[in-house]
């Protein structure tokens, strides 16, 4: 799926419309060179997933780590129609994300509770220390989104979404690539 020209307003709404088919497992790279926009898009999915603390850009700290409040989510019932992306102008389009490795996520529990890892590998140099951080091992813990993933890129399970981001003027384009 490819978007081109969203501003601020768009892009949310394609990250509220992402947040509703993420769960715990998942796992979104997000690729782009520096302001395109990879924080910003982390912080709107946060909002839509009920994370209620600050959420800042982590590129200091490597890791931030967000509790997201319980919200009922309504199980999804199988053969009724999936939660579309759609976005002013452009295709409809649907994602067909599933929930986590495990099995949990959505139908598991309605309030269960969710955490989101959000990494910043962008001063990291080998594919060892982005290792050592533990991004692996927290992987099944709840959802997992790494900027700059690039390093460890080989690593990490193949089913998996991945976002790319591009400067367009005062806007951005946005391709996602759901992996299976
Ligand atoms: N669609 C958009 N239209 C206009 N401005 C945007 C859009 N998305 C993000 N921005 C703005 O671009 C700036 C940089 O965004 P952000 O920090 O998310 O980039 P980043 O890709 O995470 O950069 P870095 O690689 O340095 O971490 C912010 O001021 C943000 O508000
Ligand atoms: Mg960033």
């Amino acid at each position: 799926m490819e978007y081109f020209n969203l501003n601020k307003q768009k892009v949310s709404a394609l990250a509220k419309t992402l947040a509703k088919s993420l769960s715990k497992g998942d796992i979104v790279l997000l690729y782009g060179e520096l302001g395109s926009g990879k924080t910003f898009f982390v912080n709107k999915v946060c909002k839509y997933k009920n994370v209620k603390s600050i959420v800042n850009s982590p590129s200091y700290v490597l890791l931030n780590e967000y509790e997201c409040e319980p919200q009922h989510i309504s199980p999804r019932i199988h053969g009724t129609p999936h939660t579309s992306l759609r976005i002013h102008g452009t295709p409809h389009i649907s994602p067909h994300i599933h929930g986590g490795r495990k099995g949990g996520g959505i139908l598991s529990h309605p309030y269960e509770l969710l955490t989101i890892y959000h990494y910043d590998l962008y001063r990291l140099s080998s594919a060892d220390e982005a290792i050592e951080l533990g991004i692996l091992e927290r992987i099944d813990e709840g959802i997992t989104f790494i900027e700059w993933p690039e390093l460890i890129e080989d690593f990490i399970p193949k089913k998996r979404i991945e976002i790319f981001f591009e400067h367009n003027g005062l806007y951005r384009n946005i391709r996602l690539e759901v992996k299976q």
